[in-house]
């Protein structure tokens, strides 16, 4: 059963409350996002294995962590995902960074895949599918079955905010995935909209409304 890891930090929280306001503008949307995103990642990777190597300090030799090599990807879902990898590519320059592109119906409100762009040994990375919503749970099963088509075997998904109807979808269908959100909200409403969440997240991220 996947496990939703509710990521409650001050900082997140305050930040998050920023975002979520109407008036805040593209600029500070995405200055927080990258913040957030970051913030997120320290819980993300809490587990990555270390290994230790012998170094020399500048007042003797000590074998001390480093990060065992596992190797990631991030994938953001586009639009609005692209405004989580700064913030994780930052913290994880040799993460190699694939792009899933779905865009959701506005009739039927499914998703619709027009772009796929994944590092060639996907099969070998933990992934970390990234959107800053998680809606219905429509895109990001449709993201988790086109990444295992593709061989992806270990993924997380990272959302800023979730509605209880996404978390709900994705552990049905796929419950291996962990679910790392900073705020499950209360519902959908009649557009599937995140209720209260902040609107369009790829509108406020790119000044497109
Ligand atoms: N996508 C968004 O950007 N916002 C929502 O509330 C739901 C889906």
């Amino acid at each position: 059963m996947n496990k939703v890891i509710i990521t409650e930090h001050p900082l997140i929280q305050h930040k998050l409350t920023l975002m979520r306001m109407k008036d805040t503008g593209s600029k500070d949307f995405r200055e927080l996002l990258t913040e957030i995103t970051m913030l997120m990642g320290y819980e993300v990777t809490k587990d990555l294995p270390l290994t230790d190597i012998e170094i020399d300090t500048p007042v003797g030799k000590t074998n001390s962590k480093i990060l065992a090599g596992k190797k990631l990807a991030i994938v953001p879902i586009l639009r609005a995902g692209i405004g989580m990898v700064d913030g994780f590519v930052s913290l994880i320059p040799a993460a190699k960074v694939g792009h899933i592109g779905l865009y959701r119906d506005p009739e039927t409100c499914k998703p619709v895949e027009y772009y796929c762009k994944l590092p060639q040994d996907i099969g070998e990375r933990e992934v970390f599918l990234v959107d800053p919503m998680l809606a219905t749970g429509g895109s990001a099963t449709a993201a988790i079955e086109l990444l295992r088509e593709k061989g992806a075997k270990n993924i997380r998904l990272i959302n800023l905010v979730a509605a209880p109807e996404g978390i709900e979808e994705v552990h049905s269908k796929y419950p291996d995935v962990d679910i790392y959100v900073a705020s499950v909200d209360e519902k959908l409403d009649d557009h599937k909209y995140i209720v209260p969440g902040l609107g369009d997240a790829g509108d406020r991220l790119f000044g497109t409304k």
